[in-house]
Parts: structure tokens; sequence; C-alpha cells
């Protein structure tokens, strides 16, 4: 691209408008393929795990059948090693046919039919990751209008194979593209990665305006050293990340890894815990068609998923760091509750973590907390008083918390999905329990 060109097309940006189309104003949730089934591309070995229609169809068909769309798990999203290798006779992205002998417009009715939204990838660049056609700045608008002609909800914008000013061009170009083919598009954004995550080098302002979410660090691995890593460096760095999230404008830590192979009982309801108190995407990669009843249990758990989809979407934080390598994490919600993460870090066994809600920066008055993962309730709860948990290892106790309630009945939060994002409160049948 010559000079000229440049110049023209930082003139556009300064014309970029917000990417306000009300989507997003609670995080994304739903299923995504790429942790999960990666590039596999193998149909003839691997039919049913390869990246084809029959995939992303049965991935639709569980999370339309399995109750997973009830809680808010609504996207279907395709990630790299969808295309055929070339653009077609108009310069237009095609999926690979042998994978694919339907076309996307098609599977997006299917999925669409299933009351469910279609995701999409392409990459900000001359080729995706995997080496598939990448969308350079001259494509940026075809390919745009391609997707909404398919019936795409959301598209999952990479950046391989671009240089960092491209990558300032491209992604406000894109966010412009998506609004004016007149489709509301959800519009995820990893351009953060690929200038290490930061300010000065990224604009969380700039992202807030242009995109619904963004990628800030490297992909998740199916381990639990990478999720902790994950976890630490976001923590690390909160004080930066955490203001630029609100509704509408998400920080995405990367998928769901529950449900495959890497992380124990304890370091699923650690995953599941930890991103419902950051506010982040509830974007599963595994395989539905094959879950565990507790990891099952664990995703669809409704008072974590109600934490997560708070309508005032502040992200919460990483309170404290006990030299027990015990983490205390903390975010408001709306109705005056709160949520509370207690994870431990630890790899020896159960630790008894005593403190009290004074010490975490509560207010004085009588509390309840409702144990997320065990159902249990805890009354009586001064701010002053002390309480001892047992925290297991790389495992978390949360706690729903929310001041003191005349009735016996616990006021748990439930994100009612077809209503929008709007909560109601509902009267559940929680067992008492003594403060240990
Ligand atoms: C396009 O942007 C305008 C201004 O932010 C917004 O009102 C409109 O809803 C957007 N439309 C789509 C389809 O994104
Ligand atoms: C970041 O982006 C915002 C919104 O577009 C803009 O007003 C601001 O000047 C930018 N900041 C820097 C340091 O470029
Ligand atoms: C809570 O603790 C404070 C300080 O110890 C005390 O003044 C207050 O009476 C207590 N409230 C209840 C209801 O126990």
């Amino acid at each position: 691209m010559g000079p000229i060109a440049v110049t023209q097309l930082l003139a556009l940006i300064s014309l970029t408008v917000a990417l306000d189309n009300g989507l997003l104003k609670t995080p994304p949730m739903g299923w995504m393929a790429w942790e999960r089934f990666r590039c596999d591309i193998d149909c003839s070995d691997d039919p049913e795990n390869c990246i084809s229609e029959t995939l992303f169809r049965d991935m639709a068909d569980r999370l339309a059948e399995d109750g997973w769309k009830e809680l808010g798990y609504e996207y279907v999203i395709i990630d790299d090693c969808w295309m055929s290798r070339l653009r077609d006779e108009q310069g237009k992205l095609q999926p690979e046919p042998s994978r694919f002998p339907g076309g996307i417009g098609k599977l997006a009715r299917y999925i669409h039919d299933r009351g469910l939204k279609l995701g999409i990838y392409a990459d900000m660049g001359t080729h995706t990751c995997m080496g598939f056609p990448g969308t350079t700045l001259d494509k940026i608008e075809l390919d745009a209008q391609t997707f909404a002609s398919w019936g795409v909800d959301y598209l999952k914008f990479d950046s391989c194979y671009s240089n960092p000013l491209e990558q300032m061009l491209g992604y406000p170009l894109m966010s412009k593209a998506l609004n004016a083919t007149g489709r509301p598009i959800a519009y995820s954004c990893s351009w953060p990665v690929y200038v290490g995550g930061l300010p000065p080098a990224v604009n969380y302002s700039l992202l807030g305006e242009i995109c619904h979410l963004w990628r800030n660090y490297y992909d998740i691995q199916d381990s639990w050293d990478s999720l902790q890593g994950i976890v630490e460096w976001f923590s690390n760095n909160q004080d930066d990340l955490q203001p630029a999230s609100g509704p509408g404008r998400w920080n995405d830590p990367d998928m769901l890894i529950i449900g495959n192979f890497g992380l124990s009982v304890d370091q699923a309801r650690s995953q599941m815990a930890l991103w419902a108190i950051m506010a982040a995407p509830l974007i599963m990669s595994n395989d539905l068609r094959n879950l565990g009843n507790i990891e099952r249990a664990i995703l669809q758990n409704k008072v974590a998923i109600a934490i997560n989809q708070d309508p005032l979407g502040i992200q919460g934080r990483r309170l404290l760091q006990e030299k027990s390598r015990i983490e205390v994490y903390w975010r408001p919600l709306s109705h005056s509750a709160s949520a509370l993460v207690f994870l431990s870090r630890r790899t020896d066994m159960p630790y008894l973590y005593h403190t009290s809600l004074a010490k975490l920066n509560y207010d004085a008055g009588n509390y309840e907390a409702y144990d997320v993962f065990t159902g249990s309730t805890v009354r009586g709860l001064n701010a002053t008083s002390e309480f001892t948990l047992s925290i297991n290892p790389s495992g978390v106790v949360m706690w729903y918390v929310y001041p003191e309630k005349e009735s016996k009945q616990a006021d748990l939060p439930h994100y009612r999905h077809n209503k929008g994002s709007q909560f109601t409160f509902h009267k559940a049948n929680a067992r008492h329990h003594t403060v240990l």
C-alpha cells in the first residue's frame, strides 16, 4: 500500500464512530471451536472432530437440546481453518467446499432455526494464523459484506501476518465496515494480544469504542498452568484492564476449557468462578457431545452465570494475595450484592483460611452468603464476624454475598436469558448452614 492510501485510511479512522449497536451488554456466552478442535481438517480419518459443518451443527444441536441455550449460551463460533485456500472469482472468502458443502449461509440458517447465533473467524493480515486467506486492508469491506450476507452474528478478527500500522488501520475499518452492513454483528478484536496487551501500545478507550470484546493475552491451552498464567497476568495488570471493561466492551481472557483433559474438578470450578468474577466471555471450547456430568453442572451453574452476567457489568478485581498463597477476588454486583472468590494456589491439602468481611473492605452490617458450588447459605454474618473456609488446592470457594434478609430464604440472582440482560430475584430453597 502506498503512502496516499495510508493517509486516506487515517482520515477514515478519525471519522470512526462507535460500534454502539446495543450488542453484548453482558459478556457473550456460547461455544467456540479453537481450543478443543484446533485446525483438525482431516475429515477422512476424523470425521466427527474435523472443522466442518457437521461439527458446528452437532454443537448447535447440543446447545439447543441440552439446556445451554436457556442459560444464555447462544453463540456457535467458527474459528480458523474454515476457509478454502483461495478466494472465489469475485475475490470473496469461501468455505472449503469438501468440509462445508452447504455453505456458511445454510449453516447460519440451521443455527438461527435453533434460536442460536453464528460467529465466524477472519484475520487482519495476509493470511490467517493457520495460513488461510487473510483480510488485507483492501478486502475489509468486502469480507464484512460477505459475512453479513451469510447471516453471521459475531466476528472474531485475528491479526497474524500484519504489522502494527495495518492493525491500527484495519481494526477501526472493520468496525466501520461491519456497522455499514446494517446487520448487528458482535466484534471480537484480537488486536491487543499482538501489541503486548497493555497501554500505551494498546488504547483501551479506542477499543471500547470500536470492539465489543478483545483478546488481551495469549491463547489458553488445555492446562491449569496456562489458566493460572492468564489469571495472574490479568490480575497483575488489573489497574489497566479492569476500567476498560463494561457493558458492550469486555476483556477476554479466552475460552472456557472445562470438560476437556487438562483440569481437575476443583480447577474447573476455579475457572468458572474466576471467569465470572472477571466478567469474562463464557465461551466454552469443549466437546458438548461428550461432557461429564460434573463439568456440565459447573458450566451450567446458574448463580455463577448470573454473577458473570450481572447487568452492572463491573469487572471484579483481585483484592488480596496472602503469603499462604490464598488469593481473594471480589466483584460488585447489582442489588447491593457482591461476589467473592477465595482461590488456593497451594499444592498440599485443603487450607483453612480465617478472615472476615470487614477485612475484605465490606461496610459494617449484617450479611448472608450463598456458597455457589455447594448450594449452602451462611447466615448471620456480621461484617466483623470471623469465619473460616476450607479451600482445596487449586480450588475455590465462591460466595454470592448480599445484605441480610428478613426471610429465611436466600435471595439468589437469576439470569433470565430470554428476557434480555435482566435479573430477577427468586426464592431458592437454600439450606441453613452453620459458619465453620
Ligand atoms: C452503527 O453505528 C451507529 C452509531 O453508533 C449505531 O446507532 C447503529 O446501531 C450501528 N448499526 C449497526 C448495524 O451496527
Ligand atoms: C485513545 O483513543 C481515544 C478514543 O478514540 C482518543 O480520544 C485518545 O486520544 C486516544 N489516546 C491516545 C493516547 O492515543
Ligand atoms: C456487628 O458487630 C458490631 C461490632 O462488633 C456490633 O456493634 C453490632 O452490634 C453487631 N451486629 C449484630 C447484629 O450482631
